[in-house]
C-alpha cells in the first residue's frame, strides 16, 4: 500500500536486514511458488504465512478469534453506511479536488456477484489507491515520486440493482517497496467490500492486464492457484472506455464459491 509498508505494520517493521537480499527479484514462479503452495489452506485464497512476502507475517492476527457472544450487540455499536453516506462524486476520484489530477485516467467498473451469480445490490465498495506517479496520499509513504495536490486515491459508490460498481479515477504507477531488492508492486487498486455488517467486510486487489511486474509480485502469487490470480487480473474494456475522457477496465467481484475473487485474509 505504501512504498515502504503496508498499513497497520510500524514503519520499521521489514527492517533491511530481515528482508532477503538475494534471489527474490526474480519472477515469483519458480522461488517461492512451492513454499506458498505447502502454506495455503484454502482454494486459492493466500495462507497468513507467504516466505516470499516478508512483511505477511506482521500482517495477521497470531492469536485466535475472540468468540462474540452477542453479533447484534456488536454491531448495534459498529458502523452504519447507507444511500445517504454516499455522495454523489464520490465515485469519481478525479473529481475530488479543483483541479484534474495528472495521469492516465481510467473507468472501473463490474459487478459484485454471489457464489451463484446473482447480483449483490446496496453493497458498499471502496477503493484506495497510488497516484499515477505511484505515491499514496498517506503520511507513511515515502516513496520519492511527487505528491498530485488533485488527486487524494480513495472513492466510494454503493453497487446499484445488477450489482454493478463504476469508478472513474487515474490508474495508479508502481512504486517500490521494502519486501526484497529491487521490489516493486505492479499497478493496483484496493478493493473494500462491507458486505451487510462491519464484521463482513472484505478486501482485495485488483490488477492490470498485461504489466510485467504481475510475475514479480509476492503479493499476487500467494494467491497460489493460477485460475484465481488471472481473476483479480481486470480486462481491457472497450465498451467502458469513455470518448476523449477515460480508458474502460471491467472487473466483477464474485464472494465465494468456486469462483471466488481471493480475497485477503479470507474466512478460514
Ligand atoms: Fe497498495
Amino acid at each position: 500500500m505504501t512504498s515502504r509498508q503496508h498499513y497497520g505494520a510500524p514503519p520499521d517493521a521489514l527492517a533491511p536486514q530481515e528482508a532477503p537480499s538475494d534471489g527474490l527479484d526474480q519472477p515469483v514462479v519458480g522461488i517461492g511458488a512451492p513454499d506458498v503452495r505447502a502454506a495455503v489452506r484454502g482454494a486459492g485464497h493466500p495462507p497468513r504465512e507467504i516466505p516470499p512476502y516478508v512483511g505477511a507475517r506482521l500482517r495477521h492476527p497470531r492469536r485466535p478469534p475472540v468468540p462474540v457472544r452477542d453479533p447484534d450487540a456488536v454491531e448495534l455499536r459498529g458502523p452504519v453506511f447507507g444511500a445517504t453516506d454516499v455522495g454523489p462524486l464520490d465515485h469519481d476520484l478525479t473529481a475530488h479536488h479543483r483541479g484534474e489530477p495528472l495521469g492516465e485516467r481510467i473507468t472501473v467498473s463490474g459487478r459484485v456477484l454471489d457464489r451463484r451469480g446473482r447480483p449483490v445490490a446496496g453493497q458498499l465498495t471502496e477503493i484506495w489507491q497510488a497516484n499515477a506517479a505511484g505515491r499514496y496520499a498517506h503520511q507513511l509513504d515515502r516513496h520519492h515520486a511527487p505528491l498530485d495536490p488533485h488527486f487524494t486515491g480513495y472513492g466510494r459508490c454503493l453497487t446499484d440493482a445488477e450489482g454493478r460498481y463504476a469508478f472513474t479515477t487515474i490508474r495508479p504507477g508502481a512504486y517500490p517497496w521494502d519486501n526484497h531488492t529491487n521490489a516493486w508492486r505492479p499497478g493496483h487498486i484496493h478493493f473494500s467490500l462491507f458486505g451487510t455488517a462491519f464484521t463482513q467486510r472484505l478486501i482485495t486487489q485488483m490488477y492490470f492486464p498485461g504489466d510485467p511486474l504481475l510475475a514479480y509480485d509476492p503479493i499476487l502469487h500467494a494467491v497460489s492457484d493460477e485460475a484465481a490470480r488471472g481473476r483479480l487480473v481486470a480486462a481491457y474494456a472497450p465498451e467502458l472506455s469513455v470518448p476523449d475522457r477515460s480508458l474502460g477496465y471491467h472487473w466483477d467481484i464474485v464472494l465465494d464459491g468456486p469462483s471466488a475473487t481471493a480475497f485477503e485474509e479470507a474466512a478460514r
